[in-house]
């Protein structure tokens, strides 16, 4: 077999477009204009880029965003100052801390600082723990990407086996909680899992995302499988790939998502909804809907 490609390029483009309408219809009715604001502490470069991209794309569709630029040797406490400062802009709806931070700065209690209701990256435990109950303010857009592209691509997850590789609390967990609600069978891989390749082949729908180039092979992938590839690494002759051997891979899989082009796209563009969503519900309550 050889697979499609499971174009999040193009997808994602659609879903700007959709929010792009969307934005005007609100500014028209309500005069709200959504506002992101984004955190970057330190210079990394890939940090900076992710930053930068989100911060076109907020503009392309009508959506007002914020860059907050610190030093990376800014104090956890002026990074507390910072976002209680943005939690109560009434201006700024959304509200997202760039990861990773530096070392001496407590993430956890950083992403625990920003209100549930601007917390655009679900990752408060209050979001976390609202995806587990099934009602959560916000989903991280990466997971909400992935289900996204599986649903406009006509992909069934009722029923199907889907193996994650990678467990972290910004794609691996949410991604298995979303997929469970959808009534897939979800196993989690992780760093310390034994035979990888046996609960891989296992996969109807694979999803891979643990940062490691060429992790996932063609042996270990089931005939027909849907694999999803989360990795974004930058080899040392500057080439982006993904976490999976992507020629062999192709030949096993029904789909497969390209590293560019795939998921990364459709993680800015539901980062976009997401935003619009948390204007739509600050306006809803000033106005009591
Ligand atoms: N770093 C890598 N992925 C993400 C993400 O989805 N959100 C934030 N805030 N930082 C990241």
């Amino acid at each position: 077999m050889s697979a499609r490609i499971l174009d999040g390029k193009s997808i994602a483009a659609e879903i700007r477009q959709e929010v792009r309408l969307e934005v005007e219809a609100m500014a028209a009715q309500t005069g709200a204009v959504p506002c992101l604001a984004t955190i970057l502490v330190g210079n990394d470069p890939a940090s900076a880029t992710y930053v930068q991209n989100k911060a076109r794309a907020c503009k392309e569709v009508g959506i007002t965003s914020v860059r907050i630029e610190l030093p990376a040797d800014l104090s956890e406490m002026s990074l507390l100052h910072e976002i209680n400062r943005l939690n109560s802009d009434p201006v700024v709806h959304a509200i997202l801390v760039q990861l990773p931070l530096p070392p001496h700065i407590n993430e956890r209690r950083i992403l625990e600082a920003i209100l549930p209701e601007k917390d655009v990256d679900g990752f408060h435990p209050s979001n976390l723990g609202g995806l587990l109950v099934g009602s959560p303010l916000f989903v991280a857009s990466t997971p909400l990407g992935i289900l996204e592209l599986l649903d406009r691509s006509n992909i069934v997850i009722e029923g199907k086996h889907a193996v994650i590789v990678g467990w972290s609390v910004v794609v691996g967990k949410p991604t298995a909680f979303l997929l469970l609600q959808h009534h897939a069978t979800v196993t989690i891989c992780h760093i310390k899992t034994r035979d990888l390749a046996f609960h891989t082949r296992q996969a109807d729908i694979l999803v891979v995302a643990a940062g490691k180039p060429g992790l996932v092979t063609g042996s270990m992938v089931k005939e027909g499988a849907v694999v999803i590839d989360v990795g974004v690494n930058r080899l040392s002759d500057g080439r982006v790939v993904g976490d999976v051997e992507f020629p062999e891979v192709a030949e096993k899989a029904s789909l497969i998502t390209p590293v560019p082009g795939g998921v990364g796209p459709m993680t800015i563009a539901m980062l976009l909804k997401n935003t619009v969503d948390a204007c739509r519900r600050k306006w809803g309550e000033r106005c009591g809907r």
